[in-house]
């Protein structure tokens, strides 16, 4: 069962109450006054972490149709190459965020040519084709540049900020160790690049490979080499975009956190060559694992992520270098994710948590794998309606501000609560999340640095988060 419910406290600000799930009353009259109880406390002194304002970001792939795991094929036409553009309900969900962010990438980008000039005399500009003794089951694709105009006229008129994954594997060379080397050839990319700045079209970002870093998925690049590249990528970027506005971002590496390697990557291009470092995050397991739901209720499970965001906050900390983090790809469980799980309202207890978490360590956005396409979509993949998770998206696009504040519950660990100042309105946005199926909790919202609460809380309809516009208001700076 799930309540909304909302909340305001006259004399601080206005609370909006994002709830998911579980029976509750919530309310912020003080504990003292109704007897005890457990009680969220919101400490709304200081911002404790700040996110993009575009946080909320999702992903588009290349996987053809003929993509399977485990015996199902769920991408259909989701693919980059042969997405339906043309979608009355896909240019909606995007347009619905203004902006969403939106990462394009995915394994096969590493083995994606554009169809630039340069490779014209090479091969065809073809579509990926299956190859069961190639890496990830498909031989060499191309982009062609007509399609990349169509996706473009999309994104026009849909308002993404679009981040692009970049192929990291041109001109590698196998090593003695395993891993692959040898500089980037950079050749195609550049032209890539320099046809998308001739066209005028908006790139936010541009990022170099998928899941290269640490062992590597399907292959791995040494970190020494990898931040040699990142830095070539820097030049080739500053140079198409030499006399322009605004220069895109740099974005690297969209792979796997591993200590050693992202402090290494950092620290080759400190202070200033990078602008986001990228992570990607499947703590889940395989999607044919029978437990996901389990894991997904399971708080200390959850908790499981927190010293991956703590560990590589502190690496930047400590770095000297402006780079920021980011999660560029998430879908909890990997090969495709799970249908009925990770496209299914259970899905939003570990996305929400996700978002709520990886915001309070200072990530400054979140790629959800995918918009559509696999098992994990915020869209049906084939009907594109938005799966529950969509919405889920969209409310914390819409309610929860740049401004990360602490916030503890003193109750059952069943209850995960956080809080956000709120977006374009006064106040504080707080998200509850239950993770019982049962039981009923009586929860008390109190807040520090904010005058003692005279306040009201109503039960909203069943599944549904509210929200209220704020009346009049003391002004309360955060
Ligand atoms: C939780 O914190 C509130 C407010 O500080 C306090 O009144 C209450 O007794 C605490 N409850 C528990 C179970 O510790
Ligand atoms: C793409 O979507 C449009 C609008 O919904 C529809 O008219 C068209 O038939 C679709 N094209 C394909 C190839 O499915
Ligand atoms: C399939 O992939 C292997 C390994 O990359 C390659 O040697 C072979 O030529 C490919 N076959 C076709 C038909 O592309
Ligand atoms: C780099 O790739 C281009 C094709 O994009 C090719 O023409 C060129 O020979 C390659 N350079 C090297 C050094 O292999
Ligand atoms: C997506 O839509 C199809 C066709 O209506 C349906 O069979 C499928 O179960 C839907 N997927 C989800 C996750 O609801």
């Amino acid at each position: 069962m799930a309540a909304g419910l909302l909340l305001k406290m006259v004399g601080f600000c206005f609370w909006a109450l994002f709830w998911l799930a579980g029976s509750a009353t919530v309310s912020t009259t003080t504990p003292a006054l109704a007897g005890g109880g457990e009680a969220v406390v919101v400490d709304a002194r200081s911002a404790i972490a700040v996110t993009d304002d575009d946080f909320v970001c999702a992903t588009l792939d290349w996987w053809p149709p003929e993509k399977c795991d485990y015996g199902t094929c769920s991408w259909g036409l989701a693919s980059l190459l042969n997405l339906n553009l043309s979608n009355k309900i896909l240019v909606n969900a995007v347009k619905a965020f203004s902006p969403l962010k939106l990462r394009l990438g995915g394994s096969l980008q590493d083995m994606l040519i554009y169809g630039t000039g340069d490779t014209r005399q090479q091969a065809p500009c073809a579509p990926f084709v299956k190859n069961a003794s190639a890496m990830f089951g498909f031989s060499q694709g191309c982009l062609p540049l007509r399609r990349w105009d169509e996706l473009n006229a999309f994104f026009q008129k849909t308002g993404p900020r679009i981040v692009f994954g970049l192929n990291a594997l041109n001109g590698r060379v196998p090593m003695p160790d395993g891993s692959l080397g040898g500089p980037w050839n950079y050749t195609n990319a550049a032209s890539f690049i320099r046809y998308t700045v001739s066209k005028g079209y908006d790139v936010h970002g541009w990022e170099l490979g998928n899941e290269l870093s640490g062992s590597g998925v399907g292959a791995r690049i040494d970190a020494d080499q990898y931040a040699a590249d990142v830095i070539a990528l820097k030049h080739i970027v500053d140079s198409a975009y030499q006399g322009k506005p605004s220069k895109p971002l740099v974005l690297a590496p969209g792979g796997f956190f591993d200590a050693t390697w992202f402090t290494e990557l950092v620290s080759k291009t400190k202070p200033d060559q990078m602008d986001a470092i990228t992570h990607h995050i499947y703590n889940l397991g395989p999607g044919v694992d029978d437990h996901l739901v389990q894991k997904i209720l399971d708080p200390s499970y959850l908790d499981g992520e927190a010293s991956t965001f703590s560990n590589l906050q502190g690496i930047l900390k400590s770095a000297g270098t402006s780079a920021v983090a980011w999660v560029g790809e998430a879908g909890g469980a990997y090969n495709s994710g799970h249908h009925l799980v990770t496209d299914a309202f259970v899905f939003s207890f570990w996305y929400l948590d996700q978002l709520g978490m990886s915001s309070k360590y200072d990530t400054k956005s979140y790629c959800r794998q995918t918009l559509v396409g696999g098992n994990y979509g915020l869209l049906n993949t084939s009907t594109f309606e938005p799966n529950p998770d969509y919405y889920s998206a969209l409310l914390w696009h819409r309610l929860m501000g740049t401004k990360v504040l602490s916030t503890a519950f003193n109750g059952t660990n069943k209850i995960r609560g956080y809080a956000h100042c709120a977006k374009n309105s006064e106040g504080i946005t707080l998200l509850l999340i239950n993770l019982d199926g049962s039981s009923t909790n009586r929860i008390y919202v109190t807040s520090q640095g904010a005058h003692t609460p005279r306040a009201e809380g109503r039960r909203g309809a069943k599944g549904s988060a509210k929200q209220q516009q704020p009346r009049s208001r003391d002004r309360s700076t955060i």
